[in-house]
């Protein structure tokens, strides 16, 4: 005998209503570029309707509301979005709260949400994603990781079809202004109070600086690339601050430079996953990336390595990305979405290390880091040493041989409490063509 199926709803799309009705909310950077890029493209099918913001009057009289049309409602209270007939709310105003209940209003009152917001995404995006399917709407959120490079869809149109086994890449445009710039000679201080002052960073750079932002973003694409779901709080972050000219120099010497990587890859069950200041060889495209570029690299089992790259954030690039999805909720979102896993996440990756301490100079220093390294299992590769520095402040520079960073982190330990060590030793996983995790 023939059963019936239950038939699916379909998600909401452009075929229920012909034009989509679009709130935003925060008309800050992101939110007022998009205003403009709806406003100039007259994207078919768009309509924007409402724009939510505190003290909305600020952002009505300012100069960015001049291309918004005049019919669209300008409101400080959220409830007149849920009330409204909006299809699609944008969620531009950025952190956890009020974004995530409001989201999660939003989404039950059978609204689409269309968000850039990477802290919201990384912490909630699973709970909010089961929310929009309950509800039969769409969760999308290209534009929070990499801005205006489109390695979300990217990742979920164009590599669906392989098996991602680990993927790396330049995700603060911050922290890569900073490093490219001090490649070039800039000291760190003067680089930081430059992008203060530019507006690249906050007031309050540790986000950037100490790898938090960068992390909530690895979380994002490692759970869109191999389907793995990690606690962004369980990812080891190291901070570019303790980075110094003198660290550039050598690693000019061992023909590599010094940024900003995120980097995950899945071994078994376990994933590792770092954000940390790490040596990346000069023919690396990491190496080329200046500025606030961002720069992923996909690898997969199949298709090999796949390269993004492009500008990581700025108000009209994060809207290019934000209409993009809006098209896409629009046209139904047809992009491969799998099941993902929880997985525990470590810190330890099986690299060559540089390892750069500064010391008052007395015999028997090298050998006492070398007998350091051999007691844990660590050899040494190469020794630098460049002139002109004084012997009572002596910094100098160790590779070591590819094994784990927790190994080198105990050598490093017992090394941290020599006399003759005049700071706390930097340790920087090198990055190799071939590493990989054990
Ligand atoms: N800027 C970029 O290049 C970029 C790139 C990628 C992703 N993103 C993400 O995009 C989002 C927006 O970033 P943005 O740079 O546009 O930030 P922004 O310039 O600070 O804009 C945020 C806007 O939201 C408003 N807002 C914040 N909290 C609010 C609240 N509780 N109630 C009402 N209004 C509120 C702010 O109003 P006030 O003016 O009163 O503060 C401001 O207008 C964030 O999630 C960010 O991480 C940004």
């Amino acid at each position: 005998m023939a059963t019936k199926r239950k038939k699916q709803p379909a998600a909401k799309t452009a075929s229920a209503h012909p034009v989509v009705k679009v709130a935003i909310l925060g008309f800050g950077t992101v939110g007022s570029s998009v205003a403009r890029v709806l406003a100039a493209s007259k994207v078919p099918g768009l309509q924007l309707t409402h724009i939510f913001n505190r003290n909305v009057e600020r952002k009505r009289n300012s100069d960015a509301a001049r291309v918004v049309p005049g019919t669209v409602v300008w409101t400080e209270s959220f409830d007149d979005i849920l009330r409204s007939d909006v299809d699609v709310v944008v969620e531009l105003m950025g952190g956890l709260t009020p974004a995530e209940g409001w989201m999660r209003k939003a989404l039950a009152a059978g609204k689409s949400v269309v968000t850039a917001n990477k802290q919201l995404i990384a912490y909630r995006g699973p709970s909010l994603a089961k929310l929009a399917a309950l509800h039969n709407v769409h969760l999308v959120h290209g534009a929070a990781v990499a801005g205006g490079v489109p390695v979300i869809p990217g990742m979920l149109q164009g590599l669906g079809g392989d098996q991602v086994t680990r993927l790396s890449g330049i995700v603060n445009g911050t922290c890569n202004y900073i490093l490219s710039r001090m490649e070039a000679g800039a000291d760190y201080a003067t680089v930081l109070a430059d992008a203060q002052q530019l507006g690249y960073a906050e007031s309050d750079p540790s986000a950037d600086v100490d790898g938090y932002d960068a992390r909530a973003k690895l979380c994002i694409l490692s759970r869109i690339a191999m389907h793995a779901e990690l606690d962004p709080d369980a990812v080891a972050t190291q901070t570019i601050s303790t980075i110094e000219a003198i660290d550039f120099s050598y690693a000019k010497e061992l023909n590599c430079t010094i940024r900003q990587v995120s980097r995950a890859e899945l071994n078994g069950k376990l994933m590792h996953a770092r954000v940390a200041p790490m040596l990346v060889p000069l023919t690396s495209p990491m190496a080329w990336s200046h500025g606030t570029q961002n720069m992923v690299v996909v690898s997969g089992r199949f298709g090999g390595d796949v390269v993004f790259s492009g500008h990581g954030a700025g108000g009209e690039p994060t809207a290019v990305a934000v209409v993009s999805d809006l098209l896409a909720v629009a046209q139904g979102c047809s992009s491969v979405q799998l099941p993902v896993r929880k997985r525990e996440v470590t810190g330890d990756f099986f690299a060559p290390h540089y390892l750069r301490f500064v010391v008052d100079d007395k015999p028997g220093i090298v050998s006492a880091i070398s007998g350091a390294l051999t007691k844990v299992g660590a050899n040494i590769d190469s020794l630098l040493q460049r002139r002109g520095y004084p012997k009572h402040r002596l910094p100098f520079v160790v590779t070591a041989e590819p094994c784990l960073t927790s190994t080198i982190e105990q050598a490093l330990a017992s090394i941290a409490r020599m006399d003759c060590m005049l700071e706390r030793p930097l340790c920087l996983q090198m990055l190799e063509v071939e590493d990989k995790a054990e």
